[in-house]
């Protein structure tokens, strides 16, 4: 993504802490995925997934006040470490309070607006575990990796996600004498927009906002049914790591922080063809249907510890194999797919600041698909409205500037007031992830 901010949690006074709570008994819904090492061999895991903490509720350790409603409280909170040491997040109703539910086995459904008790939840994040108190860890090189999606009420402004942090297995609990509660719980957040709205990062309370979390990721899907985007954010740190001022990368520092933010996208409306991915039967990818997405990770000599050289893509609809769109721009030659060359030629062709390529490119994402966690989500976007990925970016530069049109959206759909009040029963199905040996996931 270009920006991530948190979408916007109403819970009346939810936030997280550190500490262990109580209420509620936290039960990870399950969502068995499969590792595939050749055509029709492939072998199911148990996996489950977990909510992030900072949707979590928190309170007094011992009692229901919240630690924070808006602002910290102030008795409970003087500094991040006592604040860590005296508040729990406690344990998540995946359907009922975040609109989370398994529709069929292997299947997620993640709601966009859920009212509940305590008024209503936008959006939400969570894991892929492979057991009660760890993250399930993926190695990319030499591998593809595959789901289902079903984006057909994801309109415009909207972002269902599936991508990888390269955050601890652990969640940073044993990193962190802080951190009591760990990947049970959705701890440990990382990724390359160094997100400075994560409440508790290090096992310490990020009370004054001032500190980041930054790791290396690699977004395979960013989608609406209009527009998507797949895209390598390499970053010089690799593991979950904490900034302050310049290295967060913010503001006048983007390309002065730990991490690449705007990443190299392959956004096949961006790279010219308008044509490939929309609501349809004229559209190659037909997004009123579900589809599947295939992501190979290729290495220069073919082995699992060699140096990424390519990201391809692939679609498969009605038991059909769909090749990717080939961009057309002038000046950029045919990709189908993401490399150094691509990365290079695009940036130039669009005027855009080659950060990636700065931070070691292909090479340095290679090293960091090695041990990534993975990340499902639905969101808005209350920085700059989903534009950068389904509309007209900057918003105000000249739309017949070559990169500037990323989508056919309105730029007003997705002000998050806008896009809450008119699609608040959106909602994106994920299904059927596999992970396997070049080829072995999808239908040659
Ligand atoms: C803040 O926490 C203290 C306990 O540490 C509690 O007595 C107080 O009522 C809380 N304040 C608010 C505004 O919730
Ligand atoms: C995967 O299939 C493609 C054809 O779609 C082929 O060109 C490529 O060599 C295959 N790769 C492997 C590792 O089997």
């Amino acid at each position: 993504m270009y920006y991530r901010t948190l979408a916007t949690l109403s819970l009346a006074g939810a936030v997280l802490g550190q500490q262990i709570g109580t209420n509620t008994a936290e039960k990870h819904p399950s969502m068995p995925m499969e590792v595939c090492t050749a055509a029709a061999s492939c072998k199911t895991e148990n996996t489950q997934v977990v909510l992030d903490a900072n949707w979590r509720w928190t309170h007094i350790t011992s009692g229901y006040t919240n630690c924070y409603s808006g602002t910290w409280n102030e008795t409970a909170c003087p500094d991040g470490k006592t604040c860590a040491a005296n508040c729990a997040i406690d344990g998540a109703d995946y359907a009922k309070t975040y609109g989370i539910t398994t529709p069929s086995s292997g299947a997620l459904k993640l709601q966009f607006v859920t009212k509940n008790d305590n008024g209503q939840n936008v959006g939400s994040r969570v894991y892929l575990t492979a057991s009660d108190d760890k993250y399930r860890l993926f190695n990319l090189l030499n591998k593809e990796f595959t789901f289902d999606v079903d984006v057909s009420k994801l309109p415009c402004g909207l972002n269902g996600a599936v991508y990888f942090s390269e955050m601890d297995e652990d969640g940073g609990k044993s990193r962190f004498a802080g951190n009591k509660a760990g990947a049970k719980y959705g701890t440990g957040y990382c990724d390359s927009q160094c997100p400075t709205d994560i409440k508790f990062i290090n096992g310490e309370a990020n009370i004054e906002g001032k500190y980041g979390t930054c790791c290396a990721e690699m977004d395979i899907w960013e989608a609406n049914l209009d527009a998507t985007a797949y895209t390598p954010h390499p970053c010089s740190v690799s593991t979950q790591t904490r900034c302050e001022g310049v290295d967060c990368g913010n503001d006048a520092d983007r390309y002065a922080g730990m991490c690449d933010k705007d990443g190299c996208d392959f956004n096949s409306f961006r790279m010219g063809n308008q044509k490939f991915y929309g609501t349809g039967a004229e559209m190659a990818v037909d997004t009123s249907k579900p589809f599947t997405i295939v992501t190979q990770f290729i290495t220069d000599d073919g082995t699992d510890t060699g140096i990424l050289t390519k990201i391809n893509r692939f679609y498969v609809q009605n038991g059909k194999k769909i090749p990717n769109s080939v961009t057309a721009i002038e000046g950029v030659d045919e990709f189908d797919h993401i490399s150094d060359d691509f990365c290079k030629q695009q940036k130039e062709a669009f005027g855009d600041n080659n950060y990636f390529a700065k931070l070691g490119g292909m090479a340095t994402m290679g090293k960091q698909l090695e041990k990534m966690v993975l990340v499902l989500s639905i969101w808005d976007d209350t920085a700059v409205s989903m534009n950068w990925l389904d509309s007209h970016f900057p918003t105000d530069a000249d739309a017949s500037k070559p990169g500037v049109l990323r989508g056919r959206c309105d730029p007003e759909a997705g002000l998050p007031k806008n896009v809450e009040a008119a699609h608040p029963d959106s909602y994106v199905i994920y299904s059927k992830i596999k992970l396997g040996a070049i080829n072995s996931t999808f239908p040659q």
